[in-house]
């Protein structure tokens, strides 16, 4: 993308570089937010109201990074671009289906949305440091906090029942270590 004139310290490469991963991350985000928003306001199921709440309350923070991530673009002298026909055309992550509404399968599909986002979140701060630009670099690591911990929200709620701990990896030979967590 072409940028326009600024003061910025930081190198015209690095700058368009960074605009363009920003844009790229800022069209998932986007996809994100409006999925979340989506499961908002259809979720159905026994525990309609903290669902109904959690989906807002995680669509609330979104926005918030979404915000942040888009004035990133234009603080390095960049265009934000976040219309929905660009959404519509390069979003990498799957649709919410449709006839998605139970509570639990809501959940299931919204947490594997947030990992594939947060998977792209660690890229974006390789990418980032690669090019030397250490701010958008702490702002994608920002960002995948924020994805880590609504994740973690999501599973927390998703689990019914306790679920066994992984087994460790065994230590040294001829130590029990593989006794089952019954
Ligand atoms: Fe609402």
């Amino acid at each position: 993308m072409k940028l326009r004139k600024t003061r910025h310290p930081l190198d015209k490469q690095s700058r368009e570089k960074s605009v363009d991963l920003l844009n790229d991350f800022l069209v998932l985000a986007i996809d994100l937010r409006l999925q979340v928003k989506q499961a908002h306001w259809n979720v159905r199921g026994p525990n309609f109201i903290s669902l109904h709440e959690l989906f807002d309350r995680l669509a609330g923070e979104l926005e918030e990074t979404i915000d942040e991530l888009a004035e990133r673009v234009t603080a390095l002298g960049g265009r934000a671009l976040g219309t929905a026909s660009r959404i519509a055309s390069k979003t990498e992550l799957d649709d919410l289906p449709k006839k998605a509404t139970w509570g639990p399968e809501l959940l299931a599909l919204i947490a594997d949305r947030y990992a594939s986002v947060g998977e792209c979140a660690g890229l974006a701060i390789e990418r980032a440091q690669e090019t030397d630009d250490e701010v958008t670099a702490d702002l994608f690591i920002k960002t995948a906090h924020g994805l880590d911990r609504a994740l973690w929200f999501l599973e927390a709620t998703l689990e019914s029942e306790p679920v066994e701990e992984q087994a460790a990896p065994a230590p040294e030979s001829g130590t029990a270590g593989s006794e089952a967590s019954a």
